[in-house]
């Protein structure tokens, strides 16, 4: 197993070319099943998510090949509809084929998604949405079956309790080529499902209202390929000026999301740092010694601060001056970070949905182990403020959605190695 030795307490300054969205690809990815054609997807992160998506794209008979920062999908000779249970299992994302899948073959056998530990991750709102749109579900012992008996979805009006990201985009994948008009409430509004549209629609299909509570889908029958660019990582850059935050120091974050990543930078303007942005790159210089947030920093849906974001922005104000609280509205068990930064000498006391974070002198190096995505990415973010050296194992975690992290926290002048 793989490790990460992070040697902290020296300041950070370097640029960093932000690599493209990891929650906006593999979306996408799936979109691409449903176009009878070649799809050119540009700035095509490098992560191991992104490679279990491929294989579920070949296991359905596309042709997926990474060139450069490009995948290309070839989806003309799609003739599978099943997902093995290894495949679904590698990553939450896996679920988003279903509405892919439907949407193009008109059937499908999958099982439940994997993904990052954060709490019960049920898909009752996806399954609903598409019992909704025609389709008839079987699960049996965790197999989950969909027909559509007229082989075509049918387009529907569609309330989500909840403006699930992963429900709003399945809806959208098997509407896309429904009969019909279908329309999404209370649909999730992140870029992320902006950039899934704007795929779509270089793919022929008729979309409107993303990024607003309401989507309006008429659906076309055939959809072809397309070239996209996809959008940068507007965690991933959270996650980076987090440790120059951490860390003291300064960074040039080049091919940011600027508008995308406001929610976030509203909140790290609070800790004292100096921000200063363009659209598409972030100029960032922080003491090292940040001010606590005064107001309580609630995870919200977009528009509000994300909660991909929590872990290592927590992570940056456990040196702060002051107490910082967090609440984490969207996952019942997203805190499991905070267990490896008390280890390192944080002083966090977590009750329910809240985290109090009281910012202490300095952390120390310590062994601790990658809970989750973000979590991981948490755990570097203090080593790089710690004083001495942090082992930190289970990194496929971290792998899975930053591309050669080593790599980018070198070139931010952070000392770094993987073992
Ligand atoms: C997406 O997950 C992202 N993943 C997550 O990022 C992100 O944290 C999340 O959206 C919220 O922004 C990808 O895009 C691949 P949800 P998703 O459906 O779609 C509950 C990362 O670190 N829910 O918006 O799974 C659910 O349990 C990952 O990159 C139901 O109850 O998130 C959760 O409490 C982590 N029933 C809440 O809704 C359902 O049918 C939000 O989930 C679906 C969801």
């Amino acid at each position: 197993m793989q490790k990460l030795l992070v040697t902290g307490g020296s300041r950070l300054s370097g640029e960093l070319s932000l690599q493209g969205s990891k929650n906006s690809t593999l979306p996408i990815m799936a979109a691409a099943l449903l176009a009878e054609g070649e799809c050119v997807l540009r700035n095509c992160p490098r992560l191991t998510d992104v490679y279990s998506a491929s294989r579920i794209l070949g296991c359905l008979g596309c042709r997926c090949s990474f060139a450069d920062s490009c995948a290309v999908i070839d989806s003309g000779a799609v003739s599978g509809t099943e997902i093995p249970e290894h495949l679904m299992r590698e990553m939450r994302s896996s679920i988003m084929f279903m509405g892919a899948i439907l949407g193009r073959m008109g059937e499908c056998t999958i099982s439940i998604p994997g993904g990052c530990e954060l709490g019960p991750r049920p898909i009752d709102m996806h399954l609903a949405a598409m019992k909704r749109m025609g389709v008839e579900v079987r699960d049996s012992g965790g197999r989950i079956t969909c027909r559509i008996p007229s082989g075509r979805a049918k387009g529907a009006r569609i309330s989500l309790p909840f403006p699930s990201v992963g429900a709003t985009e399945n809806i959208i994948l098997c509407a896309v080529t429904a009969e019909g008009e279908t329309v999404i409430n209370n649909a999730a509004r992140e870029p992320e499902i902006c950039d899934l549209c704007c795929f779509l629609r270089e793919c022929g299909a008729e979309i409107n209202g993303d990024g607003e509570s309401r989507i309006t889908i008429n659906g076309k029958a055939h959809l072809h390929g397309c070239i996209h660019t996809i959008m940068a990582d507007r965690i991933a850059g959270a996650t980076y000026l987090s440790m120059i935050a951490a860390a003291g120091g300064e960074i040039i974050l080049k091919n940011a999301c600027t508008a995308e990543m406001e929610p976030f930078l509203s909140v790290l303007e609070q800790t004292g740092c100096s921000i200063y942005s363009g659209d598409d790159r972030i100029y960032m210089r922080s003491t090292g010694r940040l001010k606590a947030v005064r107001d309580r920093i609630r995870t919200m849906p977009h528009p509000g601060f994300p909660t991909d974001a929590q872990a290592v922005l927590m992570a940056a104000l456990a040196t702060a001056d002051g107490t910082s609280v967090f609440e984490e509205n969207i996952f019942d068990c997203r805190y499991r970070h905070t267990d490896a930064l008390v280890k390192m000498g944080a002083d966090i006391q977590v009750m329910g949905k809240v985290a109090v974070v009281k910012g202490v002198p300095e952390l120390h190096g310590a062994e601790v182990n990658a809970t989750d995505l973000r979590g991981g990415a948490a755990m570097i973010t203090a080593a790089l403020a710690a004083k001495g050296t942090t082992e930190i194992g289970c990194i496929s975690h971290i792998d899975r959605g930053y591309e050669k992290i080593e790599e980018a926290v070198r070139l931010l002048g952070g000392s770094v190695r993987r073992v």
